[in-house]
């Protein structure tokens, strides 16, 4: 007898839509992307480039928050497997203008898009006014760089952004309302109705095995039993094995929607992050407090990316070039793994033990990061190098953290670099000769001379091994440079 339901159920057009994976030809990694494609209603999403890189596929969600309120989020469909959108409401292009009985009325997002001439070809146009409109349910008056980095995960090739920029302006000047909020207590009530049962899903199906806990305790159950199965949180690196590795997933452990990995506390002395916390949501979190670490999630992959993709993925993933890890790692960070009956923390530094290979067991989830809140008289900085600024993969990044005597010699330094190795790294040599010098500028010289040798980076599509190195030095320098300007503020933990 089976233990588990097999069906999916979700909002869309209004309705409550099931999948039953037993019934249907769907395997259950179907992308969200592929699906809607499938129906006869929902063309109008696009695939581009099928990796999270072009916007085209922009889709927006809408899920409960625990306050029993809809909030609406951009995602690329194309790195979403149908299961992970359970108990959400998923809104396409389609949905957008409403019905007034005779006629169909464009949303404020579409009627802007027309005014400003926003759109030439069409092919991006989908992907725009779903971002558009996840900027419209988010915002008032959002200002200039809040719309340009809702449209970092939009690419255009003809029309160019100014007009689309436009559209976004213009949009907000008949006020926020729309049907989507005369709507919504329909739509929360359905939600409510398919949310009201969590038992887990397990789908075995089209040669697939897919697994979906929404406590964590059958999350630790399960993981317990089936120690084989690929974790995803937010599937956004995972995703890509499908799409562009072709590799088969026999078997996917779902972790997305278990509540109780989502949150982020913080008290006088510690910050502890759920692993299930969404980028997005850790940005907006650290914008006025941890400036090092906001920073660097402003230029992560795009906005679409960051509401998928989770801080247990990134840690997951031990890449190399994982823009969270030097910043983690220089905060002497904290992992906490979990299992059935029991659970212990790691130093992230032990965590990751070799190229995209963690210290965890075939039973065990992350379940949570912390760490200990710098004092305010450290200062600490993050770098990205990459060819463009927004959505694209580190050539070498980096965190600094000092902290100087009143004498102004380094008490301790910690340098962490990403893209320099087989997995992000300190700097220990050029630590060890940096600690108990005074913080000038001759120290520094000398000891850049010392970092530059220190790691043998690989030369790649992004960078020589040599530019490399020499981005590791002029870090330091620039680091140094900002340190040392009178009138930069010392950046510590700001409440
Ligand atoms: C277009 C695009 C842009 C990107 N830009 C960036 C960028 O700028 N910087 C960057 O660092 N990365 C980037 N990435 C990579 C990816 O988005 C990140 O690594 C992201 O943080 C992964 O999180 P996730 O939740 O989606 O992980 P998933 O894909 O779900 O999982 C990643 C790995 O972690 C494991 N895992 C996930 N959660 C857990 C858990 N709780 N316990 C145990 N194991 C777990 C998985 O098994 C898997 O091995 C980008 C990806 C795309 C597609
Ligand atoms: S198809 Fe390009 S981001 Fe999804
Ligand atoms: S209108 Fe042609 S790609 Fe944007």
């Amino acid at each position: 007898m089976r233990k588990y339901p097999s069906t999916i159920k979700f909002v869309l057009d209004n309705k409550i839509q099931e999948i039953d994976f037993l019934k249907t030809q769907i395997k259950p990694t179907t992308t969200v992307l592929n699906y809607l494609r499938s129906l006869p209603g929902h063309k109008g999403v696009k695939e581009g480039c099928a990796e999270g890189d072009c916007g085209a596929c922009t889709v927006v969600i809408a899920s409960l928050n625990n306050r029993g309120e809809l909030e609406y989020v951009s995602v690329d469909s194309c790195l979403v497997f149908l299961p992970m959108i359970h108990g959400k409401q998923l809104i396409t292009v389609e949905n957008l203008s409403a019905n007034d009985g005779h006629k169909k009325v464009l949303h404020p997002v579409q009627e802007a898009l027309v005014d400003n001439d926003g759109t030439q070809c069409g092919y991006c146009t989908p992907g725009v006014a779903m971002s558009l409109f996840a900027l419209y349910k988010n915002h008032e008056n959002p200002d200039k760089e809040t719309i340009t980095n809702a449209l970092t995960g939009n690419l255009c090739r003809c029309t160019g952004y100014r007009p689309i920029i436009d559209a976004a302006t213009q949009m907000f000047h008949s006020g926020t309302h729309d049907h989507f909020c005369d709507n919504e207590e329909s739509v929360i009530s359905l939600l409510k109705q398919i949310n009201e049962r969590k038992p887990p899903i397990e789908i075995i199906a089209e040669d697939q095995h897919y697994l979906k806990p929404f406590s964590l305790e059958d999350a630790l159950l399960l993981r317990k039993q089936h120690t084989d199965a690929l974790i995803i949180g937010g599937s956004t690196d995972v995703a890509l094995l499908q799409t562009k590795k072709r590799i088969h997933l026999t078997k996917v452990f779902d972790i997305s929607s278990v509540d109780e990995l989502d949150f982020i506390v913080e008290d006088h002395n510690k910050l502890a992050i759920g692993s299930g916390t969404s980028l997005e949501e850790l940005h907006n979190y650290t914008k006025n407090r941890l400036p090092y670490l906001s920073e660097i999630l402003r230029v992560f992959g795009s906005l679409q990316i960051r509401n998928m993709a989770t801080i247990g993925g990134n840690v997951g993933t031990a890449s190399p070039i994982s823009d969270t890890l030097p910043v983690l790692l220089a905060l002497e960070s904290k992992v906490r793994l979990m299992k059935n009956n029991g659970q212990r923390d790691l130093s992230l530094e032990e965590f990751i033990v070799d190229y995209r290979k963690t210290a965890i067991d075939k039973d065990e989830l992350i379940v949570m990061v912390s760490f200990s809140k710098p004092k305010k008289s450290e200062t600490i900085k993050s770098y990205k190098v990459s060819k463009r600024k927004d959505l694209d993969i580190s050539s070498v990044s980096a965190c600094f953290r000092i902290s100087l005597s009143k004498s102004h010699t380094v008490d301790k330094i910690l340098i962490v670099f990403g893209g320099v190795a087989a997995m992000p790294v300190r700097a220990r040599k050029t630590e060890g000769y940096l600690t108990g010098k005074t913080w000038n500028r001759e120290t520094v010289d000398s000891a850049s001379q010392i970092l530059l040798n220190e790691f043998q980076p690989i030369s790649d599509a992004r960078s020589t091994r040599e530019a490399r190195q020499l981005m590791t030095r002029n870090l330091l320098i620039k680091f140094w440079d900002e340190t040392n300007t009178k009138t930069e503020k010392s950046i510590g933990y700001e409440n």
